[in-house]
């Protein structure tokens, strides 16, 4: 039998907030935000064990309180200088640490999406686990288009049908992930990597609600879905 493994690649800077402590650790819904996602991954039973990936240079991390999830956590210092390469050393470290199998599953899950759900979570896991390939959350792209050149200017407006919008998790067995980060450099998202292998990861249909905390003004978005998640 595989097993989950969920591993948070938490060793950016988080420039765009425009903010001296790092994305991740920014307060939300009283806590740092890598929190929330922590808590609903380290509560979802087929979880086995959550890696969180910081910076070698981290000295935020032990400022809070992680205790509710200490049965699942493992923190590794092992970031690299971009998001592939921070997920690539975490998962050699993970494997180190762990009794991690080739065959395993790993769900990449960005910290910056604290409100990645249960529900969302679960549909994942199932939908993917017994596909060859693996897969990941997306949303089908709702908006027109446009292509813009440096000045603001539409050059062109983009068909959309097919067109969707990558999330994380994304979920691959170790092997195949390990392999593929280690054969590319210009990426942003886990898949990919998968597909400059040949492959085609399933998508699987998620809401806007587990959008990427980018932007200042997305930090009331989130305290609001949080919080109303939470009152239910
Ligand atoms: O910057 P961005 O929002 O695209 O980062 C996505 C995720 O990748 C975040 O969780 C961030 O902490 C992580 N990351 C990382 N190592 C880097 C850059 C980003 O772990 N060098």
């Amino acid at each position: 039998m595989s097993k989950f493994f969920a591993l948070i690649p938490a060793a950016g800077s988080g420039s765009r907030m425009g903010n001296q402590l790092p994305k991740q650790y920014l307060s939300l819904a009283d806590r740092p935000m890598i929190y929330h996602a922590l808590k609903t991954l380290s509560q979802s039973p087929k979880i086995t064990r959550v890696f969180i990936i910081l910076s070698p240079d981290d000295i935020d991390w032990n400022n809070y309180d992680w205790s509710a999830f200490s049965e699942k956590l493992s923190i590794i210092k092992c970031g690299g200088a971009t998001r592939a390469e921070s997920v690539l050393n975490g998962l050699s470290a993970a494997k180190e640490e762990s009794m991690v199998d080739a065959n395993d599953w790993i769900l990449v899950h960005d910290a910056a999406r604290p409100c990645l759900s249960s529900t969302q979570l679960s549909k994942l896991i199932d939908s993917v686990a017994n596909d060859k390939v693996g897969g990941l959350l997306a949303t089908p792209v709702a908006d027109t288009l446009k292509r813009g050149d440096d000045k603001s200017r539409i050059t062109k407006t983009e068909p959309r049908e097919n067109l969707w919008q990558a999330q994380t998790p994304q979920m691959f067995r170790y092997g195949l992930l390990t392999e593929a980060l280690a054969n590319t450099t210009e990426i942003t998202d886990d898949a990919s990597a998968v597909e400059a292998l040949g492959l085609q990861p399933k998508l699987i249909q998620s809401d806007a609600t587990n959008f990427k905390v980018t932007y200042p003004q997305d930090l009331a978005l989130a305290e609001l879905i949080l919080k109303q998640r939470n009152a239910q």
